[in-house]
């Protein structure tokens, strides 16, 4: 009969011990693993002992030593989930002294360097956009990014259930009466704002952020920039819109480039067009939208349409900068790689 100093258990004790000891000197995770698996796996010293059960004659005695594996199993577990823990502990403080950054010792040497930051290619076009348009005579407004469903649809001619709201896919913001406030999807609203506040006649450009639902892809992100056009006086025509495009594209892209208009539908204006410019190399890129004030909107912004005409636009500001920079992908733009931004300092 197989007692409690029979030889298995001797040797389960033995290989309990030298399996604490070698989980006690691991000095990693990965080493933790492979010393577990040696002594837990197949052919580790307590598979043997298992395979020794059979051969016990006594009933009670197999018992009896069924339980000591399992419990010689449960006990190793336990030691090992210790040690991975401490492990773990160990190497995360590892990691963060390692990825330790030095903000003094970076601007000591930034300094020492003479390496400078700089605005975000971004920031940069919106600030160069302004200046091309106050030069051809326009003046700045703001807008709020959260936007109420009046202002970003409504009097833009696009009534609750009107189909054109589809052309945007729309972020909505938890609110008392459901759908009634959103991110803004474009700059549009502004112009109602404008017009709201300020008499005509209004040359106007609104920059800003605005924010779609979308899969960033190379041309598309879901927080971007715009920046809107705003003309109103008296006898605008659709001539003046097309003048104010080609003037502005040379003005902010160079004598290379040309701009053209497309037939295009927006519910806010009437005629609408997409703009195009075409670079040196003879391709073109779609940048923006524009078109006569529809007479609703004018009559939204408090405005008599028999008195006051006028056209507006909006450009993608992200896709204008990727454009002057001659960026692949607006993605990039946004990565925070220093060995992309070193490029443009
Ligand atoms: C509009 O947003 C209209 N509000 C423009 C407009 C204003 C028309 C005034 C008429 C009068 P659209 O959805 O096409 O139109 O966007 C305008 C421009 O924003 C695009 O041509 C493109 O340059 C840029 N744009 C649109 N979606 C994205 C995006 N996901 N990422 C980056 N740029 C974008």
């Amino acid at each position: 009969m197989s007692g409690p100093s029979s030889p298995e258990l001797q040797q389960l004790t033995q290989a309990m011990s030298e399996g604490v000891a070698s989980i006690a000197a691991v000095a990693s995770t990965d080493e933790l693993r492979s010393v577990m698996s040696a002594l837990t796996g197949k052919k580790g010293p307590i598979a043997a002992v298992k395979s020794s059960l059979g051969k016990v004659a006594d009933v009670e005695a197999r018992k009896e030593l069924g339980a000591a594996v399992n419990d010689a199993l449960t006990e190793l577990q336990r030691v090992a989930d210790t040690r991975l823990r401490e492990l773990k502990t160990a190497e995360f403080a590892q990691q963060v002294a390692a990825e330790r950054v030095d903000m003094t010792e970076l601007a000591m040497s930034a300094r020492a360097s003479q390496r400078r930051g700089r605005l975000h290619l971004v920031t940069q076009a919106t600030e160069r956009l302004e200046d091309v348009f106050i030069g051809l005579g326009f003046q700045i407004a703001e807008g709020p990014e959260v936007e109420t469903d009046f202002y970003n649809f409504e009097a833009l001619n696009m009534p609750p259930s009107h189909p054109a709201r589809s052309m945007w896919d729309t972020l909505f913001i938890e609110s008392d009466v459901e759908g009634s406030v959103v991110l803004r999807t474009h700059t549009s609203p502004v112009q109602i704002r404008v017009m709201q506040e300020w008499p005509p006649p209004i040359y106007a450009v609104m920059p800003g952020r605005v924010f779609r639902k979308e899969t960033p892809d190379a041309t598309h992100m879901p927080v971007f920039h715009q920046i809107e056009g705003l003309v109103i006086d008296r006898g605008i025509t659709f001539a003046d819109l097309a003048g104010t495009i080609e003037a502005f594209t040379k003005a902010f892209f160079g004598e290379g480039f040309t701009s053209r208009l497309r037939p295009s539908y927006f519910p806010f204006t009437e005629p609408s067009a997409e703009f195009d410019i075409r670079r040196p190399d003879g391709s073109w890129i779609e940048l923006g939208g524009c078109g006569m004030v529809h007479p609703r909107v004018l009559r939204a912004g408090g405005l008599d349409p028999a008195e006051w005409s006028g056209f507006a636009f909006g450009f993608g500001i992200d896709r204008m900068a990727k454009e002057r920079h001659g960026v692949n992908d607006l993605r990039d733009m946004y990565s925070d790689d220093i060995r992309f931004t070193e490029q443009f300092s």
